[in-house]
C-alpha cells in the first residue's frame, strides 16, 4: 500500500465520520462527540486535501462553503415540475376533499399522511448515486434558479446520502426554512450592524437563499425538511408516502418528526387541532397542515388537476398577520411602572381573533419601526402571544402622519417618568401612589400562577383600587363581604364568593408567595428556585448579595432587584401584614441540607410524564438510572424531579402544587451531563 492509498482510504472514513457527526448534531440534534473533537478531524481532512488535491469530492463536508459568487443566478428546469397545494380553511372544506378522493377511488376509509406545511420556500435536491449534485427553488413550478452552492451550505441538507445503494436518481423536493430563535439572533446581529432587519423567517430564509455569495448564505441558518420526490431513476419502490419518508429519513435527510397517518376525515382534523395548539410552541415557523393521501398507487390514480395534485391538500392556520391602520398611540402604565407605547387599531382579525390594540414595546421601538398615528401597519398575533406591530406600509403612509412623544409625566399619576440610562423603558417614579402600578400589583398577586385568589378579575380591582379601598396588597385580606357587595355589578352572592376565594388563597406555598410580591426580575422559575434553596422566608430575607447569587439562576442582577425590593420598608411591612391575615405555606429544609445534592443524581426520584421532543421514554429512563436515579409512575413528596414534555397533564400539576423541581429535556440532559461531571 502507497502512502497515498493509505491517505485516500483516511480521507474517505474521516469524509464518513464527519457527515454522521455532522447528521447527529444538526438533523438530530443530539452530538456525539465535542465541537473540538470535530474540529479536529476537520482540519485533519482539510490537511490531507490540501497536501493530495486529487482527493477533495464534491462530498466532502469542507466543501459546503467556498465556491465563488456568481453574477447572476442560471435556471435550472424541473425534471418533473413542482406544483403547489390546493388550500382548505374550514373543517367542511376537509369533508368535501376527503368525499372526491374516496368517490374517485371507490373507496372505503382513506388513510391520509399528516404533515406540517412548512413557511419557507420549496426547493428541489438532485442526487445522482446518491451524491448531492443541483439544487434549485421552485420558481414558477417548470423552471427555477439554480442555487446549488447556496444549498451546499445548508448543514442538514447531505452531500451523501447515506444509502448503501443509492438510486441513479432521486429529487428530493422540500422546504428550506429559517428557524424562529436563529431568525431572532439574526435579526439582532442586523440591528447591531446598522442593516436592514427582516419581516419574518421567511423572508429572511427567501433573502438568504437569494444570495450570489454563498459565503454570505453561510452566514444566515437555514434548514431544510424533506416532504417527497420529485424524479426518481432505480430506486426501490415503496407502497406509501410515509414508507417513503422514513426511506429519506435513513438516507440522512431530515424529515420531520411530527407527520403521521391518520384514519379519514374525523383522524386528520384531530391532527389539524393538535398541531394547531402547539403551532406556537413549535421552533419553525407553520402555516398550516397538509394531508396525503398516503397509499402512493392511490396518488396515481387520483392524479392532479391543472397545478395541484387531487390526492393532496394544505388546511391552513388563521393568518398570523394582517394590515390596519393605527388609530392613535397610548401609553400603558405596568406593574413595575413601566410606560409601554400601545397601538390603539382600527379592528383586525388575525390569527383568530379581532385585535384591537398592539403592544409597540418602547420608545426605541417606535423609533426604528418608524410607526405614526394614521399609518397602515402589519400586525401579527402568534398563538396566544400579545399582538404586535411589526411594521408600517411606508407607501401607504397619509400626509399628515403623526410622530409619538413619549410623555414626560406618568399619564395615570402625574408623577415623573424617567428613563434611566442605558435603559429602553420609562418609568414612572410614583410607586404604589400610582394607582395604575398598584393596580396591576393586585392583579398580579392574584393571578393564577400567584396566589390564584378566584374572582378579583380587572374590573374588580379597578374599583377596589380607585375606591382606596386597597392601597396596598394585605388590603385585600381585610375585605368585608359588605365592602365588596357596594360595588358594581357585584352581588351578595358574588361578594361572598370573592371573599371565600381570599381565604382559601390564604394556604399557599413560599414559591407562589415569593412570585406573587412581584419583586422586578422574580418569574415563576426564579421563585421556585429561591423557594427551594432557602427553605423558609426568615432565610430569605436574611440573605445578602452572595447568598442569593448562591442560588441557581440568580445572577447580580436578580440579587440586587431583591435586596432592593427587601430595603424598602413599605414592602417588609406588606409582607409582615400578609403573614398577620394568616397566608401561610409549609416551609422546606433548604436544598443545600436535603439528601440529594442539586447536581447529583444518585437515589433522586425522577418522574416522566409527556412527550420528550428527542428522548424516547425507554431512553430517559435507561440514562436516569445508568447514572444511579430512580424513575417512578406519580408524583408525590418524595419525587425529586418531573421531567415534562409535550401535553403534560395532571403529573406537572402536581409537581407545581408539591413545588418539585420541573425539567424539560434539556434540562435533564444538563442534568445528566452535570451528574457525569460530578461522578469523574
Ligand atoms: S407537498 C405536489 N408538503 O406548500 C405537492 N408542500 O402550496 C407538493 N409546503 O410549494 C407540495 N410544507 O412550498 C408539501 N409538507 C409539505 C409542505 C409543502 C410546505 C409548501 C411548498 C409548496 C406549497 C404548496
Amino acid at each position: 500500500m502507497t502512502v497515498s492509498t493509505g491517505s485516500k482510504q483516511r480521507a474517505a472514513a474521516l469524509r464518513e465520520e464527519l457527515n454522521r457527526h455532522n447528521y447527529a448534531y444538526y438533523v438530530l440534534d443530539q452530538p456525539t462527540i465535542p465541537d473540538a473533537e470535530y474540529d479536529k478531524l476537520f482540519r485533519e481532512l482539510e490537511a490531507l486535501e490540501r497536501e493530495f488535491p486529487e482527493f477533495v469530492v464534491m462530498d466532502s463536508p469542507t466543501q459546503r462553503i467556498g465556491a465563488a459568487p456568481l453574477a447572476a443566478f442560471v435556471s435550472a428546469q424541473h425534471r418533473v415540475p413542482m406544483l403547489s397545494l390546493n388550500n382548505a380553511f374550514s373543517d367542511a372544506d376537509i369533508y368535501a376533499f376527503d368525499k372526491r378522493v374516496r368517490d374517485a377511488l371507490d373507496g372505503a376509509e382513506i388513510d391520509y399522511y399528516c404533515e406540517l406545511k412548512f413557511d419557507g420556500l420549496a426547493v428541489n435536491l438532485t442526487y445522482e448515486h446518491g451524491i448531492f449534485v443541483c439544487g434549485a427553488t421552485r420558481g414558477d413550478g417548470a423552471t427555477g434558479e439554480d442555487v446549488t452552492a447556496n444549498l451546499r451550505t445548508i448543514k442538514t441538507i447531505p452531500l451523501k446520502l447515506s444509502d448503501t445503494s443509492p438510486p441513479k436518481l432521486l429529487e428530493i423536493r422540500g422546504e428550506v426554512i429559517m428557524f424562529k430563535q436563529d431568525f431572532a439572533s439574526m435579526n439582532r446581529r442586523q440591528h447591531e450592524a446598522g442593516e436592514k432587519e427582516f419581516v419574518n423567517p421567511r423572508n429572511a430564509a427567501a433573502g438568504a437563499l437569494r444570495q450570489l455569495d454563498p459565503r454570505m448564505t453561510a452566514q444566515r441558518p437555514l434548514r431544510f425538511f424533506a416532504y417527497g420526490i420529485g424524479d426518481q431513476v432505480g430506486a426501490m419502490p415503496t407502497e406509501t408516502h410515509g414508507a417513503l419518508l422514513k426511506k429519506l429519513s435513513a438516507a440522512s435527510l431530515p424529515v420531520n418528526n411530527l407527520g403521521r397517518v391518520c384514519r379519514a376525515a374525523e383522524g386528520v382534523l384531530e391532527f389539524y387541532r393538535e398541531i394547531g395548539a402547539l403551532r406556537g410552541s413549535l421552533p419553525y415557523e407553520i402555516d398550516g397542515v397538509v394531508y396525503k393521501v398516503d397509499r402512493l398507487e392511490y396518488q396515481n390514480q387520483l392524479g392532479f388537476v391543472s397545478r395541484a395534485p387531487r390526492f393532496a391538500i394544505a388546511h391552513k392556520f388563521p393568518a398570523q398577520e394582517a394590515l390596519t391602520e393605527v388609530i392613535d398611540i397610548d401609553v400603558q402604565v405596568g406593574r413595575t411602572g413601566a410606560l409601554t407605547p400601545v397601538a390603539r387599531l382600527k379592528p383586525v382579525f388575525v390569527g383568530g381573533v379581532t385585535v384591537t390594540n398592539a403592544t409597540l414595546h418602547n420608545e426605541d421601538e417606535v423609533r426604528r419601526k418608524d410607526v405614526r398615528i394614521g399609518d397602515t401597519v402589519t400586525v401579527r398575533r402568534a398563538g396566544d402571544v400579545i399582538p404586535e406591530v411589526v411594521g408600517v406600509v411606508l407607501e401607504r403612509r397619509p400626509d399628515g402622519a403623526r410622530e409619538f412623544v413619549m410623555p414626560s409625566l406618568c399619564p395615570v399619576c402625574g408623577s415623573r417618568a424617567v428613563r434611566g440610562e442605558g435603559e429602553a423603558v420609562s418609568r414612572c417614579t410614583g410607586g404604589l401612589v400610582c394607582s395604575a402600578q398598584r393596580k396591576q400589583a393586585v392583579l398580579h398577586f392574584a393571578s393564577r400562577r400567584a396566589m390564584d385568589i378566584e374572582g378579583l378579575g380587572e374590573k374588580v380591582v379597578d374599583q377596589l383600587v380607585d375606591a382606596g379601598l386597597i392601597r396596598s396588597l394585605a388590603d385585600i385580606y381585610g375585605l368585608s363581604v359588605q365592602q365588596l357587595a357596594t360595588l358594581e355589578r357585584m352581588g351578595e352572592k358574588s361578594a361572598a364568593n370573592l371573599v371565600a376565594g381570599i381565604e382559601k388563597s390564604k394556604r399557599t406555598t413560599l414559591q407562589r408567595f415569593i412570585y406573587a410580591l412581584g419583586i422586578r426580575n422574580v418569574g415563576e422559575a426564579t421563585a421556585r428556585a429561591l423557594a427551594r434553596h432557602f427553605g423558609g422566608l426568615r432565610a430569605l430575607l436574611d440573605a445578602d448579595l452572595e447568598a442569593l447569587q448562591q442560588v441557581s439562576d440568580v445572577g447580580p442582577v436578580v440579587a440586587q432587584a431583591i435586596l432592593d425590593f427587601l430595603a424598602e420598608p413599605h414592602n417588609l411591612t406588606v409582607i409582615d401584614a400578609l403573614r398577620g391575615h394568616g397566608v401561610v405555606w409549609q416551609e422546606m429544609e433548604p436544598i443545600a441540607r436535603a439528601g440529594v445534592a442539586s447536581s447529583k443524581i444518585g437515589g433522586a426520584t425522577f418522574v416522566l410524564t409527556g412527550a420528550l421532543p428527542n428522548l424516547s421514554r425507554d431512553d430517559a429512563k435507561a440514562r436516569i438510572e445508568a447514572a444511579g436515579g430512580k424513575v417512578a409512575g406519580s408524583v408525590s413528596k418524595k419525587t425529586n424531579y418531573v421531567v415534562v414534555g409535550e401535553e403534560a397533564g395532571s403529573k406537572l400539576a402536581k409537581a407545581n402544587e408539591l413545588n418539585i423541581p420541573i425539567l424539560d429535556e434539556a434540562g435533564l440532559l444538563a442534568l445528566l451531563q452535570d451528574n457525569e461531571r460530578a461522578v469523574s
